[in-house]
């Protein structure tokens, strides 16, 4: 009881959570039946059900088909509204999003129909909370680079709304080098970039992110930790890690949270952050991560502050607002 009030009660930033993910069965029977699109099961029960994933392609089969229901604005915004209510009340103050653009154009969407109604979502959340975020534009890895330079431009009439480029989906495969060119142009725009990588993929996925596609950070990156001179060097240029516990659970990157590097990865003074990457689908947002890995590991009050803390470090933030949120997770200490 005690683990989870503090949980709860420090300030939080997510850096790695896809808006596709967190649609919760509920919402997606209710935004399907208005829009008159059957979905493959039954009822709300028998779509959690098929919730049960052997590995990130089982996931990815079932969270493509639900995303495939978003049809219209209205449809963006509630999806990310939703979002930003339930993580409000869990304490987090600040949200870097990533969308999957593709995932929605490809089916015939406007690519301003996507955009516009996740960022009316977020500027609602500000106003109404103060809660800041932004908008990462992803790409799907298993698409070609063909598709991936052609959804850039086509973003760059919107990049105003847009703080990164990132590379999710299918990642075994399909290494980060296929991407080169299209995270080169993002840097000329002067995006901030990050990939997907080491999450089944091996520590030279990892590798390849940092010198081809010169990311900021990487997402998961778990299996990094296969390779020393790898996290040296994540350690050198101080590369965050947005880090998924309940995701790797629930995807059997682990299969006991009990093995999960985390804490080793704090202990070789990596910058590691808790997120929760698909929480619709993975059984828990923000807190419940926390909860999840604080028991699993038994980290301590220390260990849970720095986590907060780095997580706020390794924001695309401001420095005096990291400067201020940094110092509210250090008065939940007084
Ligand atoms: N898309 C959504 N979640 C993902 C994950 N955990 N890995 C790769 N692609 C994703
Ligand atoms: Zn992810």
């Amino acid at each position: 009881m005690e683990l989870k009030r503090f949980i709860q009660e420090l300030p939080k930033a997510e850096l790695h959570l896809h808006i596709e993910g967190t649609f919760e069965p509920e919402l997606m029977f209710k935004i399907a039946n208005r829009n008159g699109i059957p979905l493959k099961y039954a009822s709300v029960e028998e779509l959690k059900k098929a919730y049960q994933f052997a590995n990130l392609q089982e996931f990815l089969d079932i969270y493509y088909a639900g995303a495939g229901v978003l049809l219209y604005e209205q449809d963006f915004y509630d999806l990310a509204k939703a979002y930003f209510d339930r993580v409000h009340s869990q304490g987090v103050v600040h949200a870097e999003i990533f969308f999957d653009p593709q995932t929605h154009t490809d089916r015939g969407v406007r690519f301003e129909t996507v955009v516009k109604g996740i960022s009316r979502a977020m500027d609602a959340a500000r106003n109404e909370y103060g809660f800041s975020s932004g908008l990462i534009l992803s790409i799907l890895r298993h698409l070609s680079e063909e598709s991936a330079l052609r959804t850039f431009e086509e973003a760059m009439a919107y990049k105003k709304y847009f703080i990164g480029l990132g590379l999710d989906s299918s990642e075994l495969g399909h290494p980060p080098v296929k991407f080169r060119r299209v995270f080169e142009r993002a840097r000329q725009e002067g995006l901030k970039t990050m990939a997907h990588a080491g999450e089944e993929g091996p520590p030279a996925y990892v590798w390849e992110a940092l010198t081809e596609l010169g990311v900021d950070r990487i997402d998961h990156g778990n299996r990094s930790m296969e390779d020393d001179a790898l996290v040296d060097e994540l350690v050198r240029r101080r590369i965050a890690l947005t880090v998924c516990p309940l995701s790797n659970l629930k995807l059997q990157v682990v299969k006991d949270l009990r093995n999960h590097p985390l804490k080793r990865m704090m202990e070789r003074g990596l910058l590691v952050t808790v997120n929760s990457d698909d929480p619709a689908y993975f059984g828990g947002y923000m807190n419940e991560n926390y909860e999840a890995i604080a028991e699993a590991l038994d980290l301590s009050a220390d260990e849970l502050k720095k986590l907060a803390l780095n997580a706020f470090t390794a924001s695309f933030l401001p420095e005096d607002e990291k400067e201020y949120w940094k110092q509210k997770v250090h008065t939940v200490f007084q």
